[in-house]
């Protein structure tokens, strides 16, 4: 299996067509020099502000109680990372993930204290749930569907624009900014931020904020980060195993596949689990899979902007 492989750096790549919009907001201080650790922070916070994109941040569904959560990683190396989950007063997770990573002796912040983290680093409160995400909620308290979050998420379709579907329905399900950069020095760098599965039952926290699972950087192989059903990613700790098989000499894409193979089989897997995975290696080959049709993956290098199928779909053929 042959590697796309960007023409030069900077490179910038994120799950789904959305991740654009954080590139447009990360990509000129990148181009300029920056550092890949900036710039995707700085994607990942674009999203989170954005309230059409209705799976992370302001904009994201809440849990079965009606809060909006949030959760995020973000790492440079396996000695330079940093995460929190659970947040319910700050929108910016990716950015307070980012200062724990500096800042503190630690590597994840959880629940209130992660919150009073942040007040206490001058992270402004924010309401996070948004009046169209409420709305949702309360249709869904009244039709009294299931709370089970992995049989009631459908299968997220991106068909651009900031919403994914289920069908014809918008609010599909959940998903996750995963946005990996090498920058211009050659140093990698990725972030990962996310509401978590709609309706969940309140406190659980899903692959995104958790390292090796919804995201895992290793400076002298490449990167790898995971959007869809987190539980699924969770079970064989989906992004570390993509970076260990490019370690044995996998192409990206083929390292990738190992990891959906992996989950097909551990698990049953019913036709609305949808996982979605990217990688990009240190010398800037490019990889992308998915467990099925409609995960995109946006890129952005000197070339401009493009968003592409994945270069593999595990099982192909459903119709969107
Ligand atoms: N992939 C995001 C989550 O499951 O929370």
């Amino acid at each position: 299996m042959s590697a796309f492989m960007a023409s030069a750096t900077p490179i910038l790549l994120s799950t789904w067509s959305f991740g654009l919009r954080g590139h447009a907001a990360a990509w000129p201080v990148l181009e300029a020099g920056g550092h890949a650790v900036d710039a995707v922070v700085d994607a990942c916070t674009a999203i989170e502000a954005d309230p059409e994109v209705d799976s992370v941040g302001f904009g994201g569904l809440p849990d079965r109680d009606g809060h909006v959560t949030l959760d995020a990683c973000v790492m440079r190396s396996p000695a330079s990372c940093g995460s929190v989950c659970c947040l319910r007063q700050h929108l910016h997770a990716a950015r307070i993930a980012r200062d724990i990573m500096d800042s503190t002796p630690h590597v994840m912040l959880v629940g209130e204290a992660a919150d009073a983290y942040a007040d206490a680093v001058g992270e402004p409160r924010e309401d996070l749930l948004s009046p169209a995400a409420a709305k949702a909620w309360e249709s869904w308290k009244r039709d009294g569907t299931d709370v089970d979050q992995i049989r009631d998420a459908g299968r997220p379709v991106d068909r651009g624009g900031g919403q994914l579907f289920d069908g014809e329905r918008r609010w599909a399900g959940h998903d996750t900014i995963g946005t990996l950069a090498l920058d211009a020095m050659g140093v990698l760098a990725g972030a990962c931020s996310t509401s978590g599965s709609p309706w969940k039952l309140p406190g659980r926290v899903g692959d995104s904020p958790i390292v090796g699972h919804g995201l895992y950087v290793d400076p002298d192989i490449g990167a790898v980060t995971a959007t869809g059903s987190g539980e699924l990613v969770m079970g064989v700790c989906g992004a570390m195993l993509g970076v260990e098989e490019m370690r044995r000499g996998a192409e990206p894409t083929e390292a990738l596949l190992a990891v959906l193979e992996r989950i097909k089989s551990s698990y049953d897997l019913e036709e609305k689990h949808q996982v979605g995975l990217i990688a990009l290696h240190r010398d800037g080959r490019i990889g992308s899979a998915a467990l099925r049709d409609g995960f995109k993956v946006g890129i952005t290098t000197v070339d401009g902007d493009e968003i592409l199928d994945p270069e593999h779909v595990l099982f192909p053929g459903e119709s969107e």
